[in-house]
């Protein structure tokens, strides 16, 4: 039996993420694909997780399942961040462990690494000094992930490991104003503005601090890449190693959708961490880099949204 033919469990596969996977395998021709929605498997019931490992037998499990939210909600809610993603994680871990998956991608976020951390961020700087506060609760789950499948690794020699995304956008991504992370607001804003006759857009800050971006397809092909292959370490960042400012992404977002008012920053607002980019150099070493440029990535995910727009409460999970 060839690798396309074995059974592939992708845990959260109706989320940005896990769609994204799901596409991309299916498009190379794994023939096996499993996926549970939430209503139908409660990954946070151990229970029910084990008996599904039993009927199933998945051979490789893609974990992108999580409780995800922003700022807001990790403060309003930090014992269910904290909480749920533990459960989801140690269920889906042990049971693969239980169940003799040979193979398991745990996937988490660069918000794992310390607020204060050297830029560009390197896998070594995790658990060095404190987390950024707002999000600590998520942090801890994710950071627990990463050392589970690295204990099984150690322990075990199973290839067990996880690996930490930059900011992603893209198709299914989150485009409710009160909750979505900048790239996608910025594509919402500049598209109703310009609907709305060209009105002027307000954003947040001064536009100085840099972020990077990845578009939810490479991180696909980093899973895919990662799955087929065999990393020595359990811990990879994935991104574009690339960063730009907040101010030439909006101008960029403004020329894609073609909006002609002005942009005005409100500098009253915080412009939180000045930098945050992922060092990429492990995963390159195994032979990995990102291929999608962001303009052609922003500009498709643009079509994306105008194609989905009356449908984005149904398409997006809350
Ligand atoms: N989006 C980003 O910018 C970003 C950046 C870096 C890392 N990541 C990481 O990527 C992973 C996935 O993120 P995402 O953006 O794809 O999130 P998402 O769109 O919210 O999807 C999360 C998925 O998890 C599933 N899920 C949540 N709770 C569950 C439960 N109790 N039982 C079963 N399934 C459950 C949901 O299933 P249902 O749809 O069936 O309810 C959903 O499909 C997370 O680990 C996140 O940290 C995301």
């Amino acid at each position: 039996m060839g690798l396309k033919d074995t059974k592939v469990y992708i845990a959260g596969h109706r989320g940005m993420v896990g769609a994204a996977i799901w596409r991309r395998l299916e498009k190379e021709g794994y023939q096996q694909l499993i996926g549970m929605s939430s209503s139908e498997l409660d990954l946070r019931n151990q229970a029910d997780v084990m008996d599904f490992f039993e009927q199933v037998r998945p051979a490789i499990v893609l974990d992108a399942a999580a409780r995800v939210g922003g700022i807001l909600a990790n403060n309003d809610y930090p014992y269910q961040f904290l909480m749920e993603n533990l459960q989801i994680q140690n269920n889906l871990i042990d049971a693969a462990f239980k169940h003799d998956v040979s193979k398991f991608i745990f996937l988490g976020s660069s918000c794992i690494y310390p607020k204060l951390a050297k830029q560009p961020l390197k896998e070594e700087y995790l658990l060095t000094s404190a987390l950024e506060s707002t999000n600590e609760w998520y942090a801890i789950a994710k950071i627990a992930g990463v050392k589970s499948c690295e204990a099984i690794k150690k322990q075990y020699q199973k290839d067990y490991l996880a690996l930490m995304p930059t900011n992603l956008y893209g198709p299914y991504d989150n485009f409710d104003l009160k909750t979505s992370h900048v790239l996608p607001a910025m594509i919402r804003k500049f598209h109703e503005a310009k609907l709305n006759g060209h009105l002027p857009v307000k954003l947040w800050g001064s536009g100085k601090p840099m972020r990077e971006f990845l578009h939810v397809d490479d991180l696909a092909a980093a899973v895919q890449f990662a799955m087929e292959g065999n990393f020595q370490e359990s811990l990879y960042n994935v991104g574009t190693g690339k960063d730009l400012t907040i101010k030439d992404l909006a101008i960029t977002i403004q020329k894609i959708v073609g909006h002609k008012g002005d942009l005005v920053w409100d500098v009253q607002k915080p412009d939180g961490t000045p930098r945050k980019l992922l060092d990429v150099s492990k995963i390159k070493d195994e032979g990995w880099k990102a291929s999608i440029d962001l303009e052609d990535g922003i500009a498709e995910t643009y079509e994306w949204f105008k194609d989905h727009i009356d449908q984005l409460k149904e398409v997006r999970i809350s």
